[in-house]
């Protein structure tokens, strides 16, 4: 690190840039660094007096640039042990065109799935839920939420919500609600899938480990049986760093009606 570190500062000392800030040259210098691979995730910052003395700034200007680094998720510090080039997410790619579980999805690609608990329990519906599953207000809604973990990354959360009546157990799914519906016939086999933008709250953000504020994506599917009959209606939050959905298009064929 120490080599690319000189790099770095001597080439921000030098430089003359745009006559931007200091810490924003410097915080660009560092951004280069890490995007060129000169250094590396997991690789230590030097301390704040090194790089404020190697750059020729001072220690407010590099304690600036630090933390905005930090905020937007290219830096990470550990109390006690200093300032990291933050690890780099391998990005899942989601086939949008096939109706699979968390689990599914995770062990296809060799990846070891846990899931932390949030709720799960039976409650009186809220409006939405009544609405989507068709439920009255006497009937009982069962919500499972989870924190979906991979390879020890957290890459989701995810509230699910179904009948009381499909599921009037929600603490005994174990480790896939799939695989529970599987076992009492209730395995959707349609789903519909809304996928939107959404920055990530303070909440959320500490549970998925990343800065709050970043960007993640609020997923909502409304999956069906065979008979029509809506099972499941569920609402999450994936990280915008770690999932690329992936949609495969056709031109439409002769008789066939584009729709937009
Ligand atoms: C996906 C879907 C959810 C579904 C879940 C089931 O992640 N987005 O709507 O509830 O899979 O996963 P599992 O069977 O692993 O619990």
């Amino acid at each position: 690190m120490s080599e690319a570190a000189d790099q770095i500062f001597a080439t921000l000392k030098q430089s003359s840039q745009s006559g931007a800030p200091l810490y924003l040259q410097l915080r660009k210098s560092i951004e280069d660094a890490v995007n060129r691979g000169l250094i590396g995730p997991g690789d230590a910052l030097p301390s704040e007096r090194d790089i404020a003395s190697k750059a020729d700034i001072s220690r407010v200007t590099v304690r600036k640039a630090v933390q905005d680094l930090v905020k937007g998720g290219i830096l990470v510090q550990r109390h006690g042990s200093g300032t990291f080039v933050a690890p780099r997410m391998e990005r899942v790619e989601q086939s949008l065109s096939r109706l699979t579980s968390f689990t599914e999805d995770m062990a296809r690609r060799g990846m070891v799935v846990r899931s932390a608990w949030l709720d799960r329990g039976l409650y009186a519906p809220s409006p939405d839920e009544m609405m989507v599953l068709g439920l009255s207000s006497n009937e009982l809604v069962a919500r499972v939420a989870r924190l979906r973990i991979a390879n020890d990354t957290p890459l989701a959360i995810e509230r699910a919500a179904l009948s009381a009546s499909v599921l009037p157990d929600p603490a005994g799914i174990g480790s896939s609600l799939y695989a529970a519906l599987e076992m009492t016939g209730n395995r959707p086999v349609r789903a519909v899938q809304r996928i939107s933008a959404a920055n990530l709250g303070d909440d959320d953000a500490r549970l998925l480990e990343v800065p709050p504020g970043i960007a993640g994506l609020h997923i909502e599917r409304i999956s069906y049986l065979a008979s029509g009959k809506v099972i499941e209606f569920t609402r999450s939050i994936y990280r915008g760093d770690a999932y690329d959905f992936v949609a495969e298009l056709r031109l439409s064929g002769p008789g066939e009606e584009s729709r937009p």
